[in-house]
């Protein structure tokens, strides 16, 4: 990668929108939406809700099915020269399975395989909950493909260090966290839930502080490098992360407000390195101790 930032998966589709705002080549690599077998429709409207320096979106992972994601999808982000990353999701690890060696015929650098989705053979609990149902999906993962994977974890867990070292052991090439925190706003003029799904997930700048402890704790108990995101806005914030240990850096809802934040963060991390004599992040990396 040219450098460290990306899109947060979800928050930019494939790019297609915002490349009519910004040139996608200057990014270090551009992760999708995350792609199942067959399409999602997704949750029912209203699917996003605004909090205090934040959202809520049950959005539901709808997508259009990986035979679509690659016919339309796969074309538009090879004219680029960034690198592209695909995230993954699915119900079942055969869901997975199927996605993951689509996937890995086409021209691809990376897969992001997210484990926040319920498992529906285990009652619905999340398979990034449970440390032995991540290492047996990442195995599996691995080996299916040919491609480097990073498994992108859940916050909403007791000890994300147990479910980071779990993918590690199972032979993850890298980590992405964290996701959304699971979370709630009600309307009270009419006295339901602001999302028809009741929760959802948080995110933006509401969660830096709890997603930075997060990236954190992970980069001191892996030895896997870690892309960290959770309320990147700023180039402070992006500094921060990469202070915590964090070797990519992904934004997600900052995006939502302003479509160039990711240039001014690539811009202002040149310049923090032009003004601190820094020739590689790696001088700063994880930094804290
Ligand atoms: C609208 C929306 C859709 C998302 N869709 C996905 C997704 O498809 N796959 C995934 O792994 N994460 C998804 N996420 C989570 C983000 O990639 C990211 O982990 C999270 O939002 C935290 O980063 P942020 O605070 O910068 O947004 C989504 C987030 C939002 C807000």
């Amino acid at each position: 990668m040219n450098n460290p930032i990306m899109p947060a998966s979800g928050t930019f589709g494939s790019g297609q929108e915002y490349s009519e705002f910004i040139d996608l080549n200057r990014l270090g690599a551009i992760v999708t939406k995350g792609v199942s077998i067959n399409p999602w429709e997704g949750n029912p409207s209203p699917r996003i809700m605004e909090t205090s320096s934040g959202m809520i979106n049950a959005i539901g992972l709808q997508n259009p099915g990986v035979d679509i994601f690659i016919k339309r999808d796969i074309p538009f982000l090879k004219k680029f020269e960034t690198r592209i990353i695909v995230n993954v999701c699915g119900n079942s690890v055969s869901d997975y399975i199927k996605v993951v060696e689509r996937l890995s015929e086409q021209a691809v650098d990376m897969l992001e395989i997210n484990i926040s989705c319920p498992n529906v053979e285990h009652g619905g609990i999340a398979f990034g909950q449970e440390p032995k149902m991540v290492e047996h999906i990442t195995k599996e993962v691995k080996k299916t493909t040919h491609l480097p994977i990073s498994m992108k974890l859940t916050p909403n867990v007791t000890d994300i260090t147990e479910i980071a070292k779990a993918a590690e052991y199972g032979g993850a090439d890298a980590l992405s966290l964290i996701n959304t925190i699971t979370g709630m706003r009600i309307d009270i003029k009419k006295k339901t839930f602001s999302v028809a799904n009741k929760t959802g997930g948080l995110s933006g700048a509401a969660i830096k502080p709890i997603a930075l402890r997060m990236v954190y704790q992970v980069c001191k108990a892996v030895h896997i490098p870690v892309i960290g995101m959770g309320g990147v806005t700023t180039t402070e914030d992006a500094l921060e992360f990469i202070m915590a240990g964090a070797t990519g850096i992904a934004v997600g809802t900052a995006n939502f407000r302003n479509p160039y934040v990711m240039l001014e963060i690539i811009d202002g991390l040149q310049k923090y390195m032009e003004e601190n004599n820094i020739e590689d992040l790696q001088e700063i990396r994880g930094i804290v101790d």
